[in-house]
């Protein structure tokens, strides 16, 4: 196949969105972009696509099964498909005690049983600094077993982050509580406050529950999933829940269902009915937004880029006469821009020195990340591929892709610039940010072979009419 061939098919295969596009001005239910954007909590957990969704719908399952009334029903549904809301807070911490990917050490101790010591101080050991030699993984294991309170900590940051990005989209209490207890065991062995029996809210109760059968099911090992529940039952597990589990275990049909490829389309059949949220263009800001958070809060020396690269995108779209449909777009494109890298392992992200090879490959699919992400959110799907272009350049020499000039319109010319200059005037984990007009020469010296004149000089006149105002994005 020539370049020129492959290219084209390379391109082909992120232009053509599978889903079917929002219609134009019409609201979303709020089940389908929450459910569409848990793919991203599910890649920032190291758990397999649809763990959010299938946990959502054996907890649905077993509030019916245990009687829930419709308002603690609706509570679960929304606490269900964001529980993981908070779960990048933790992410550069634990990568950087286990001296190891993020996502490869959070499965594995989700799944072990922690009031057997000697199991958790085994996987410990396993999952510490893989292939390195013997004195650094015996300094990262020390470094863990002699800080007890480190695994409160790590989930006290995930649940109460997860709590707080719930209240912020305007969900009830009750929502938020169900998040933030999540992890509480039934014998008060559990984290963040270590509360007991009935003093768990019970909607953690079946979340904690159904989550833990979940990654069993998704193995495809529904004996382990009983067994799990019998050895838990009455030490994580309320006696009741886990009796009700059992029995649905036991329902074939169900269990089948509930891997099915299918799965992310029922569980927006669940939304209880009484309290369906559809969201207007307002509320999808703050969905973005709030994403942006989530993404922002992987790594420490990006705590602030989506949300600053959001407000850039925007001001040039506006120097540069866009509609405001065009300049919304640039908006929340900047926000999620980055969501691809929820999938990229905080021990690349916040390395304190250049990636080596194979680390860069993995850095640059994260653009191929955010794509495979927003095309599945149908009411983002307009601005899923010009997010995914952020580091393509005119001449060809960006990723993941390599597009040139011809197939980069003035949105993505826009985008990158925005990127950039964010990029460097913010100060990381080997160097502190530049100045304005160190960040503007930088750019200049790309100009028209890799960057857009325009899009730079309409950047520089966004930054200098707006300066002070665009260190605070609120203010645009
Ligand atoms: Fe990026
Ligand atoms: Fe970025």
């Amino acid at each position: 196949m020539s370049a020129t061939n492959s290219r084209r098919k390379r391109k082909g295969s992120a232009a053509s969105a599978t889903t079917t596009p929002a219609p134009s001005g019409a609201s979303v239910p709020m089940s389908e972009v929450l459910a569409a954007l848990s793919h991203a909590l599910d890649l920032t957990e190291g758990q397999p696509l649809g763990h959010s969704v299938r946990s959502c719908m054996i907890g649905m399952r077993l509030g019916e099964m245990a009687g829930l009334g419709a308002e603690l029903m609706a509570d679960l549904y929304y606490a269900s498909l964001l529980k993981d809301a908070g779960c990048s807070s933790n992410a550069a911490r634990t990568a950087a005690l286990f001296g190891a990917d993020d996502q490869r050490v959070k499965p594995r101790l989700r799944i072990v049983d922690w009031d057997d010591r000697r199991r958790l101080a085994w996987e410990t050991w396993n999952a510490v600094a893989p292939r390195q030699p013997l004195w650094s993984r015996m300094r990262h294991f020390l470094g863990i077993a002699q800080h007890p309170g480190v695994t409160r900590e790590l989930i006290a940051a995930r649940c109460e982050r997860g709590a707080d990005i719930a209240r912020r989209l305007g969900f009830p209490e009750g929502t938020s509580l169900a998040i933030r207890s999540l992890d509480e065991h039934w014998n008060g062995k559990g984290h963040p406050q270590g509360l007991a029996g009935e003093a768990i809210p019970p909607l953690s109760r079946i979340m904690n529950l159904a989550q833990t059968v979940e990654l069993f099911l998704a193995r495809g090992d529904r004996l382990a999933a009983a067994e799990a529940l019998r050895a838990r039952r009455g030490r994580w597990f309320d006696p009741l829940l886990a009796d009700l589990a059992l029995e649905l275990l036991g329902d074939d049909a169900w269990c089948t269902g509930i891997r099915s490829p299918e799965a992310a389309d029922q569980v927006m059949q669940l939304e209880p009915a009484a309290r369906v949220r559809v969201v207007d263009d307002h509320a999808l800001d703050q969905i973005a937004e709030a994403f942006a958070d989530i993404i922002d809060a992987k790594s420490p020396f990006t705590y602030r880029h989506s949300t600053m690269v959001a407000a850039y995108a925007q001001a040039t779209a506006r120097q540069l006469g866009f509609s405001e449909d065009g300049v919304r777009q640039m908006y929340r494109a900047g926000l999620l821009h980055d969501i691809g890298k929820l999938g990229i392992s905080n021990r690349i992200l916040d390395k304190p020195g250049p990636l080596n090879t194979l680390e860069r490959a993995e850095m640059k699919q994260h653009p191929h990340y955010t794509w495979e992400i927003l095309r599945r959110v149908r009411a983002f799907e307009d601005f899923a591929l010009l997010a995914a272009l952020h580091h393509e350049k005119l001449d060809g020499s960006g990723y993941p892709w390599g597009r040139t000039a011809e197939d980069l319109d003035m949105p993505a010319r826009v985008l990158v610039v925005a990127d950039i200059y964010e990029a460097v005037t913010e100060s990381r984990a080997y160097r502190t940010g530049l100045s304005n007009p160190e960040a503007m020469e930088i750019l200049r010296a790309q100009a028209t072979i890799r960057l857009d004149s325009d899009a730079i000089e309409a950047l520089a006149a966004a930054v200098a009419a707006g300066e002070g105002s665009l260190e605070a994005p609120a203010a645009l």
